[in-house]
């Protein structure tokens, strides 16, 4: 049973959670092929307001309640009135009025919970500054189940920006509640991983180690610049490529939230354990489950489970 009025992050979730998310997915993918609609928030809307730029983000939530047969409203900051000086939360205020449910992406990072606080209506977070992204970690952990039948027992490396990468913070908290996985962590000195997400778990390695590992996921980040003073920016490059891919096991997928920058060479695009593209099209059905259960959908979720 589902009870929770919103979704903020990976430590309030149960793996129970997780486990109910991931299989009313499941459900929704094979109820939803290409051009197909159901009725399950018929009357219902979801407004976006993203506070970053988002491409994946805020086209899976749009898609998602289209497919669920709810309608979308998106707030884009140019042309709003916060250029008028109005505050983040007066806006926020005001798409509550029109709306159901509210996803939204902001660049500070804890400020979630007081909207959600605020908000009367479902908040979820869809992003906030270099802290949590809990629905990535969602789809990234359905499509590992996909890619290999369990989320137990697995070696991960996070590869890139572990600093800020918000994503790799989510994921790795989310794995934790499954059994005996195993991480690493390949990045830049000064981009390692944060204490507070780091644990007994995990260790620091370099790239010559990786393949001594014989990873399961090497899960890549972009240099998050946007999160770092201008003289930082472009003081880090790293980058995986068909040469190093030659070098991994046929099992080892490779895995980004996307955008890609410049750390993904795309001539390993090709390569089967090349599966960004397959994340983005997971997120569609993991988000369709969330905004179902918020909105107290989960009867008729249980119908078409039958
Ligand atoms: C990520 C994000 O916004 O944190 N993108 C996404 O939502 N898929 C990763 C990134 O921006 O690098």
């Amino acid at each position: 049973m589902w009870e929770r009025k919103d979704f903020l992050d990976v430590d309030s979730l149960s793996k129970e959670d997780i486990e109910m998310i991931l299989d009313y997915s499941e459900v929704l993918e094979t109820h939803s092929g290409r051009g197909s609609k159901l009725d399950i928030c018929r009357g219902e809307i979801l407004v976006t307001a993203f506070f970053e730029p988002s491409t994946r983000t805020e086209k899976s939530f749009e898609a998602a309640m289209y497919v669920l047969g709810g309608d979308v409203l998106l707030h884009h900051e140019a042309g709003s009135s916060r250029d008028k000086g109005e505050s983040k939360l007066d806006t926020l205020r005001t798409l509550e009025q029109y709306s159901d449910i509210i996803a939204i992406r902001e660049p500070e990072a804890g400020m979630m919970q007081r909207y959600a606080d605020e908000l009367d209506i479902p908040v979820i977070n869809a992003g906030d500054g270099h802290n949590q992204h809990p629905t990535q970690a969602i789809l990234d952990l359905f499509t590992i189940k996909k890619e290999i039948g369990c989320l137990d027992d697995l070696k991960v490396i996070f590869f890139g920006d572990l600093k800020y990468g918000r994503t790799v913070h989510s994921l790795i908290k989310a794995l934790r509640l499954f059994g005996r996985n195993q991480f690493f962590g390949v990045a830049p000195r000064g981009l390692e991983l944060p204490q507070s997400f780091a644990g007994n778990d995990y260790e620091e390695i370099d790239m010559e180690d990786v393949i001594k590992i014989k990873p399961d996921f090497i899960y890549a980040t972009r240099i998050q610049k946007e999160r770092m003073s201008l003289d930082d920016r472009d003081k880090y490059s790293y980058e995986i490529n068909a040469a190093f891919l030659c070098k991994l096991p046929k099992h080892t997928k490779i895995m980004h939230p996307l955008p890609r920058v410049n750390e993904i060479n795309i001539e390993v695009d090709k390569d089967p354990r090349f599966i960004p593209f397959k994340q983005v099209r997971n997120g569609l059905h993991t988000r369709m489950a969330l905004i179902a259960l918020l909105l107290n959908h989960e009867d008729e979720l249980q119908k078409i489970s039958k």
